[in-house]
């Protein structure tokens, strides 16, 4: 069994998701890893929404940041920093979008996009050149984006490990000079950590886990997005849809988190079923997604239906309820200024895709080459 399930979630793991849940009648499922995922739409949503499931701190900041103040903290002054970064990040997507091959190789290639235009407000331009390195290397060899590979995670370990003993010493430094305002997501977690309460490693580490947290899921999800919208519209002129309309529904088919877990603070009882202190019960996004009963044709990619008024369901990419993502509306906003920059004055085609998902950390597209061709504007400069 553990074998046969190992294999059925390498082949296609949202596949094997759906298969589970049309074999399954109850409200919540067991998992054949272990766990149970909350199947039934309304169920999951009372599960993410209701207070009584959130009494304790949030399993996203692992034993990192126990109380649950401090992580809110934590989660404002990042989202305040990233906002606050979007200008930065727009104006270096002209020239990283210019710099990608006329061929280049996804997901890896939006990965290194993301964080070409993200890397001062990560770590401002006055950190050592060599911090610089290793979070550049973190970017590109699997730290921030978990490789599928063993051989790959292997050797990303290494280049953590030296990332974390870096940036704790850096945390050091700026402790003795600490910085008026935050110039970076380092000083911005720094602030949040009193000293007394929070070693520089810890400080590391929870620069670490955000840098990996806005890295996975902002990468990943640009990169269904070009992917998705490609494969819908292989005509040569422009998308007919606005890429506001492609992310939400590249979110929306494909959404990178694959579980979002709850351990629960005390027994309680769930579509029937009595729950022990402690048990994890998680909520798929992708089942929700593609619930028919609350949406309309939920298999198929369209941008268009953002559109329409009605025959949308629960939308959960970024969770809802207390623990849900703090950068959500700024993740939004880079997703949507990277496609923009790609889509201009460029025609994009892909090649070699499959619309399977890969289990990395989340729900992540399989390799496919990204073609772009300049194309001239549409309406030349003084015309409309
Ligand atoms: C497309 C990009 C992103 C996706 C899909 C995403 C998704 C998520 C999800 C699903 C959760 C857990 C929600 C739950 O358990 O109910 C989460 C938590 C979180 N995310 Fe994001 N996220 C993205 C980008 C970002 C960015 C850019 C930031 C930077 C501010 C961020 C900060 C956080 C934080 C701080 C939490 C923990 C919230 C808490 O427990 O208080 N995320 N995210």
């Amino acid at each position: 069994m553990r074998l046969a399930y190992r294999i059925r979630l390498r082949q296609d793991p949202l596949a094997y998701i759906e298969e589970l849940s049309r074999a399954s009648t109850a409200g919540v499922m067991p998992l054949p890893w272990g766990g149970w995922c909350v199947r039934d739409t309304a169920l999951a949503q009372s599960l993410l929404r209701d207070p009584e499931y959130h009494t304790g701190g949030s399993v996203f900041f692992g034993g990192l940041l126990p109380e649950r103040g401090a992580q809110m903290e934590l989660g404002r002054a990042v989202r305040g920093l990233m906002r606050a970064g979007v200008p930065r990040y727009r104006a270096a997507l002209p020239e990283a979008v210019t710099a990608l091959p006329t061929a280049s190789r996804w997901p890896d290639a939006g990965t290194r996009l993301v964080h070409r235009c993200l890397q001062d407000v990560l770590l401002h331009p006055g950190t050592p050149a060599s911090i610089h390195e290793l979070m550049r290397q973190a970017a590109h060899e699997g730290v921030a984006v978990r490789s599928a590979y063993v051989w790959q995670r292997a050797r990303a370990e290494l280049v953590r490990a030296r990332l974390v003993a870096a940036v704790t010493e850096e945390a050091h430094r700026r402790r003795r000079q600490p910085a008026r305002e935050p110039r970076d997501m380092l000083d911005a977690v720094l602030a949040v950590c009193p000293r007394a309460r929070v070693p520089d490693r810890t400080v590391a580490a929870l620069h670490l886990m955000m840098f990996r947290a806005i890295m996975a899921p902002v990468s990943a999800s640009l990169a269904w997005s070009v992917l998705l919208a490609c494969l819908h519209h292989t005509r040569t002129v422009p998308w007919p849809w606005s890429v506001d309309h492609v992310v939400r529904e590249a979110l929306r088919h494909r959404p990178v988190p694959w579980m979002l877990g709850r351990t629960l603070p005390r027994a309680v009882e769930l579509g029937g079923t009595v729950f022990p202190p402690g048990e994890l019960l998680s909520v798929c996004p992708y089942l929700l997604h593609h619930d028919e009963r609350h949406w309309d044709d939920p298999d198929s990619f369209r941008p268009g239906r953002w559109a329409e008024s009605g025959g949308h369901g629960p939308y959960v990419p970024f969770g809802t309820g207390p623990f849900s993502c703090a950068g959500a509306a700024v993740a939004h906003t880079l997703l949507t200024e990277s496609l923009t920059a790609l889509t201009q004055h460029a025609r994009l085609a892909v090649t070699g895709a499959d619309t399977r998902a890969v289990m990395s950390e989340g729900n992540v597209p399989r390799p496919f080459t990204l073609h772009r061709t300049p194309a001239p504007p549409a309406h030349p400069t003084g015309r409309r």
